[in-house]
C-alpha cells in the first residue's frame, strides 16, 4: 500500500483534503489533478481560483525538488494577496523547513521556490527556468508582459495556468481563450460555485446590470460598451470567407 505522503506527492486533491484541510469544489480538484501544461482558467469572481493555484504552488515546490514557482499579478496588491494563500497555506502543512520567508517569497530547503511578483517588466527579467507560471488576474495582464514571460518556460518545459475573469474581449488572454491552441479551458460561472448563493447573483444582476454581471460572474467576453463595431463585425471585415453585406 501506498504511504500516505506518497499519495499526497502523487496526487494533489489527496494532499489538499488531508495536508490543507480543504475540500476542492470538482473543478478545482480537476485543475489539481491535470497534467496539462497549458491552462486557462476562466471563471467567475469569487469562484475560488486563486485559492486552488495557490495550493498548486505549495504542492509543486513541496513535492518537486529544486522546483520555482512564479506568480505573477498585474498590481503589488494582487501578488501579495496571492501569497496570503501560499502562506497561510505552507503555514498549516510545513512539510519542507523553509530557507527564508517574506511576503513575495517563500524558498525551501528542498531548492523549490515560491516568487510572487507584481507585473513589472523589470520586476520579471532574469527569472529562468520556470516550473510552474501563474498569471493571476490574467485579462488585466498586459500583452509586453505575457510576451516577456513566456520564454522562461522554454528551458524547463514549465506549465503555464493563467487564471482571470474576463475584462473585455481584447489582449492576449481573450485572444487565447478563443485561439485554437491547445489550452486546457475551464469556464466556471458563479452558477456552478456552491459558495455563490443564488439570492446573492439575483441581487448583482439588478445593481451591476447585465453588462456588468455577464462579465463578472457568466464568464463572458464582452465588447466595451463604449465601442462603436463589435470585435466580430471587425474581424469578419478582414475575412474573406465572410460574404460580403448585403445592400
Ligand atoms: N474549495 C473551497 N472550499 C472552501 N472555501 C473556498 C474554496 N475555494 C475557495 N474558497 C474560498 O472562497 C473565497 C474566494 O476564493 P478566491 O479568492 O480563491 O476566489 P477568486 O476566484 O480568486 O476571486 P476573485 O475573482 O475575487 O479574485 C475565499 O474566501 C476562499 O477561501
Ligand atoms: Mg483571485
Amino acid at each position: 500500500m501506498l504511504s500516505h505522503d506518497l499519495k499526497a506527492s502523487l496526487d494533489p486533491v489527496v494532499w489538499c483534503k488531508g495536508a490543507l484541510d480543504l475540500e476542492p469544489d470538482p473543478w478545482q480538484a480537476e485543475v489539481l489533478r491535470s497534467d496539462s501544461k497549458r491552462i486557462l482558467l476562466n471563471c467567475s469572481r469569487q469562484s475560488g481560483k486563486s485559492t486552488i493555484t495557490s495550493a498548486l504552488a505549495l504542492h509543486t515546490a513541496t513535492y518537486q525538488e529544486e522546483s520555482l514557482v512564479l506568480c505573477l499579478s498585474p498590481t503589488l496588491r494582487q501578488s501579495s494577496e496571492l501569497f496570503r494563500n501560499v502562506s497561510r497555506f505552507y503555514g498549516v502543512d510545513p512539510a519542507i523547513p523553509s530557507r527564508s520567508e517574506s511576503a513575495l517569497r517563500l524558498e525551501l530547503e528542498n531548492g523549490s521556490r515560491i516568487v510572487s511578483l507584481p507585473g513589472k517588466e523589470q520586476n520579471i527579467r532574469g527569472m529562468a527556468k520556470v516550473s510552474l507560471l501563474i498569471v493571476d488576474e490574467a485579462a488585466r495582464v498586459p500583452d509586453s508582459l505575457y510576451y516577456s514571460v513566456r520564454p522562461m518556460l522554454a528551458v524547463s518545459n514549465g506549465r503555464l495556468i493563467a487564471l482571470s475573469t474576463p475584462f473585455g474581449n481584447r489582449g492576449w488572454w481573450a485572444e487565447a481563450w478563443h485561439s485554437p491552441e491547445p489550452w486546457q479551458k475551464w469556464e466556471i460561472p458563479a452558477s456552478k460555485c456552491p459558495r455563490i448563493k443564488p439570492e446573492f447573483l439575483e441581487e448583482e444582476r439588478r445593481v451591476l446590470g447585465s453588462y456588468w454581471f455577464e462579465q463578472e460572474y457568466e464568464c463572458r467576453f464582452l465588447d466595451a460598451q463604449t465601442q462603436l463595431l463589435r470585435k466580430e463585425d471587425v474581424d469578419n471585415m478582414f475575412n474573406e470567407e465572410v460574404s460580403a453585406w448585403a445592400l
